[in-house]
């Protein structure tokens, strides 16, 4: 039994990837919980307001609830073959002060996949979140894999998710992650 914590890195209302998190969060195993979350009014990170006024209370916020969490599930877009500035940039004030990453990141188990309607399903914007998960100190998961490509034709008008194989990876890919944390 787990409580998950799930991040879109889309604003967008239309977002294919906050679409693939929502149905994350319906697929996760009984017993478990993924709850979402949203990067939207999060400021650019700015050192001086960092020092006064301090971290913004939105962020704060969302630091705890991380922190209170048993698992982070991150679903990003790929912007020029790399993880969007937007996500980054929540990221990175999240991780403010450094003092509170451990707390917040630290040993964290974190899930990532992510969709887009090009062909490459997220891969480069997936491997480019490697570096910044390690930084963090998570503990990334890779138990499983999912690249989520053609998104056009994998979610309807409406966001729901109707391919039935990306289905069936999506249930296997929560289960696997639940049952990661629930081992450890
Ligand atoms: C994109 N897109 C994109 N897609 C991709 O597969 N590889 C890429 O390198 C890029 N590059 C890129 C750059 C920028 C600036 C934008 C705005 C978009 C397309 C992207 O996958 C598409 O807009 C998705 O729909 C974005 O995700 P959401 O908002 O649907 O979750």
């Amino acid at each position: 039994m787990a409580r998950l914590i799930g991040i879109s890195g889309s604003t967008r209302k239309a977002s294919f990837n906050s679409a693939l998190l929502r149905a994350a969060a319906a697929l996760v195993p009984t017993g478990s919980t993924l709850e979402i979350a949203s990067i939207a009014g999060i400021p650019l990170y700015d050192g001086d307001v960092e020092s006064a006024p301090g971290v913004p209370q939105i962020v704060t916020e969302l630091k705890d609830r991380i922190a209170a969490s048993d698992g982070l599930v991150l679903v990003t877009p790929e912007y020029n073959n790399s993880l969007p500035g937007v996500f980054k940039n929540a990221i990175d004030w999240l991780s403010r002060p450094g003092s509170d990453v451990p707390r917040v990141f630290g040993g964290k188990p974190v899930a990532l996949f992510g969709a887009t309607p090009g062909i490459g399903g997220t891969r480069l914007a997936q491997a480019a979140w490697g570096p910044v998960l390690r930084a963090l100190g998570t503990q990334p998961w890779n138990g499983a894999s999912l690249y989520v490509g053609g998104a056009e034709k994998v979610f309807d008008a409406s966001g729901t998710l109707v391919d039935e194989k990306v289905k069936q990876l999506l249930t296997k890919l929560m289960a696997g992650f639940v049952s990661f944390i629930d081992e450890k």
